[in-house]
């Protein structure tokens, strides 16, 4: 498969390292600096891991080419439905998420679980997520995923991502937490999709994929 890169930084070169060591070609790297789109003509697949704000005139970019489009990047969701529309007209295949790894996917099974127990009980429920502080969006966009939960948020250092979600009913406390230790699996998952989205048209997210390939889960795992 070629694959086009949107943006070359912490996680474009993860994902370029996930997909050569899967024998894929990446055949072009585009950055803010790197205004080269007629290269996207090249590509099987693109892959977005910018910034919220370059997100949807990228998009528009790169429609006429027709290309699928992976789009990781977090905090664009005001341009989804436009981006949406663009999709389904022009048509091309969309697959987005502001987080790709299975733990995520499966935190927020546990979450939504969790939540329906508590309920009836009236626990009361708050989040706190934590990132590097050059994260742009607040909260995350992986606490968007998270529905109907405030959550704080904290900056700090190079913190890779934790996010806690807390139930409280008087002195009882129940917390659920899932942590990052790096980048590869966002990557992993990111490539995955990319390889899944393939002949496919339409809008998707990672949630579609992974009720999808949920049987097959060796290709999220670490090799
Ligand atoms: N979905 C997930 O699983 C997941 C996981 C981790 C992170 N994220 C999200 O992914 C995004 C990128 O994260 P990161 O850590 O890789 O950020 P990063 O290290 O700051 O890299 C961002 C890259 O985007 C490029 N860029 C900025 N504006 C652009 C434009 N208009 N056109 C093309 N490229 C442009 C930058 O190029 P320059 O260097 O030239 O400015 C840089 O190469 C963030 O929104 C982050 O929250 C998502």
């Amino acid at each position: 498969m070629k694959i086009g890169l949107l943006g070359y930084g912490k996680m474009g070169t993860a994902v370029e390292a996930v997909a050569l060591r899967k024998g894929h070609d990446v055949v072009c790297r585009i950055c803010s600096s790197h205004s080269a789109f007629d290269l996207l003509k090249e590509v099987d697949v693109c892959i977005d891991f910018t910034e919220p704000s370059a997100v949807w005139t990228n998009l528009q970019k790169i429609a006429k080419f027709k290309k699928n489009i992976i789009i990781g990047t977090s905090g664009w969701q005001a341009d989804l439905h436009k981006a949406k529309d663009l999709a389904l007209k022009t048509p091309f295949g969309l697959l987005y998420s502001s987080n790709f790894s299975m733990g995520i996917h499966l935190f927020k099974k546990l979450f939504e679980h969790a939540k329906k127990l508590t309920e009836p009980f009236g626990f009361d429920v708050a989040g706190v997520e934590m990132h590097h502080h050059d994260k742009k969006d607040a909260p995350s966009g992986t606490a968007e995923l998270l529905s109907g939960v405030p959550f704080a948020s904290v900056r700090c250092g190079n913190l890779f991502g934790m996010h806690q979600i807390i139930f409280n009913a008087g002195d009882d406390t129940i917390e659920l937490i899932h942590r990052s230790s790096g980048r590869e699996e966002f990557a992993r998952g990111a490539v995955a999709a990319s390889e899944w989205i393939q002949g496919k048209v339409g809008v998707w997210t990672f949630d579609d994929f992974m009720e999808d390939v949920k049987c097959n889960l060796k290709e999220l795992l670490p090799h």
